[in-house]
């Protein structure tokens, strides 16, 4: 039972030495990581060893952000909207109490992958008083249009009273994208299509056909909540059963200091049952530690930033090794990695491999098969451009700033004033004022339209 990733490299041995470069499935009893720039092989990396879990009879569930992992002829792909809905406000048993407050621990997650900012105490209360003023009078699971309209009731009765007019706009114009349009298909549902199917062979969740980031992110939220819970009712076992890859996961676990989201939880508990996670990101230093730190397998593709390449090497060779493995990670070709398994028979070195055996070919030319994406009724102007192109943690950061009402100080933010300066120079979109960021008028456009505020 071992997962085959490639052939080993040697200085002066060409890629087709019969060296394969293996490692046992438990490897995965303590998650993975695929690292590398983009472009370096990540996510081929990742289907290569998807295709051999597969083939060990190990289930895998795919939170696929770009559409790419529909390679594989045997499977499923859940596509949002077709056939796949979810229910963000159910819950299971019968406790109204407890059932809520998972509720608003979901939406805890999601505020602060998405947003880098929890919900506040008093956008928790109100979630926490509608949700449970509505389960005590109705059985059938609460829509989220539903929950919209009654936080504004909310909002519109004191609206006198300090601080709430805001709180409770910031939860509508936030969660009013998912009661409207095209996802209201996905997420406005009393219906939830989840369930133990996800342990059973390859699972795709096509987060693709989704039109914004922050709906891929509560999806991915959404599903790996349901996992979590449903891989805690598993009996304890050694034996490995479902594998998470999640694709771009510095948008799903970035690193936010002392916070611990849905797959930190996955990563830290669900060990034990048999359920393992594998994280791929273009940035390490984007990640959530408590991942990486949790990580047995580490496969690194070429890395340029000194700051990614440090962290990785810290996990993956000795400190006085380290300044000898900084050329390695830089000059990797495409397809080649860095690989920590932490193997004796390699003396618990990192060895260098070219990802990928004859038998992989299939999988690495592979081209997606195509997914009809809905057009739905965005209105795709000059301002939903800009939007699309900017990436997602300058957006998280534009929610941030959007959603303190402006009085938001540079520490604040787990990002370093000189790349917010960077941010400033690049996108035009915030400015820099000693301690203080501040929105352009630019900058609470481009937030107005990613909020959807009218
Ligand atoms: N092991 C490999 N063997 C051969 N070609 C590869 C290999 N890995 C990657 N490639 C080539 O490089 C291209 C980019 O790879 P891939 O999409 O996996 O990179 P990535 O790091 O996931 O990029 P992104 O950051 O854009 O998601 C692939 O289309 C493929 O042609
Ligand atoms: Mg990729």
């Amino acid at each position: 039972m071992s997962v085959r990733l490639g052939f080993r490299l040697r200085d002066n041995v060409p890629y087709f030495s019969s060296d394969v470069f293996c490692f046992p499935l438990d490897c995965f009893g303590r998650h993975a990581c695929v690292f590398g720039r983009t472009g370096s092989g990540k996510s081929t990396t990742a289907k290569i060893v998807l295709y051999e879990l597969l083939r060990n009879g190990v289930s895998v569930l795919v939170f696929d952000r770009v559409g790419e992992f529909n390679v594989f002829d045997c499977g499923r792909v859940l596509v949002p909207g077709e056939g796949f809905r979810v229910a963000p406000l159910a819950f299971e048993g019968d406790d109204v109490v407890s059932g809520v407050e998972s509720i608003v621990s979901l939406f805890n997650n999601f505020f602060f992958t998405t947003y880098f900012c929890p919900l506040s105490p008093l956008q928790a209360r109100v979630l926490r008083d509608v949700l449970e003023g509505y389960y005590y009078r109705f059985s059938e699971i609460m829509k989220v249009s539903r929950l919209v309209e009654e936080i504004k009731v909310v909002q519109s009765r004191y609206s006198r009273v300090k601080g709430w007019v805001e709180g409770c706009e910031a939860l509508v114009s936030r969660l009013y994208p998912f009661s409207k349009g095209v996802l209201a298909k996905v997420f406005d549902s009393s219906e939830d299509s989840l369930d133990r199917v996800l342990f059973d062979g390859l699972t795709i969740v096509d987060l693709s056909v989704l039109p914004t980031d922050e709906a891929k992110n509560f999806l991915t939220n959404i599903v790996c909540d349901r996992v979590y819970r449903l891989g805690k009712r598993l009996e304890p076992s050694n034996r490995l059963k479902l594998v998470i890859v999640v694709d771009e996961a510095h948008n799903v676990a970035p690193y936010i200091p002392n916070y611990i989201g849905v797959l930190e939880k996955i990563a830290i508990e669900l060990r034990k049952y048999g359920i393992s996670l594998i994280t791929v990101s273009t940035r390490p230093t984007l990640v959530s530690k408590n991942i990486i730190a949790n990580s047995n397998l580490i496969i690194s593709h070429s890395l340029t930033s000194n700051e990614d390449i440090r962290l990785v090497l810290n996990y993956m060779v000795n400190e006085l090794e380290q300044e000898s493995f900084i050329p390695v990670l830089r000059t990797l070709n495409v397809g080649e990695a860095l690989v920590q398994a932490n193997l004796p028979e390699y003396g618990c070195r990192a060895i260098k491999v070219k990802v990928g055996l004859p038998e992989h070919e299939h999988v690495i030319s592979a081209r997606p098969r195509y997914i009809q994406k809905e057009e739905g009724e965005k209105v795709y102007d000059e301002l939903s451009k800009v939007c699309d192109q900017i990436p997602a943690y300058v957006k998280r950061i534009l929610y941030t700033i959007a959603c303190s009402g402006e009085n938001l100080t540079v520490k604040s933010l787990p990002i370093s004033k000189r790349k917010l300066k960077e941010i400033a120079y690049t996108y035009n979109i915030i400015e820099v004022r000693g301690d203080k960021i501040i929105l352009t008028e630019y900058g609470s456009k481009i937030a107005r339209r990613l909020l959807a505020i009218k």
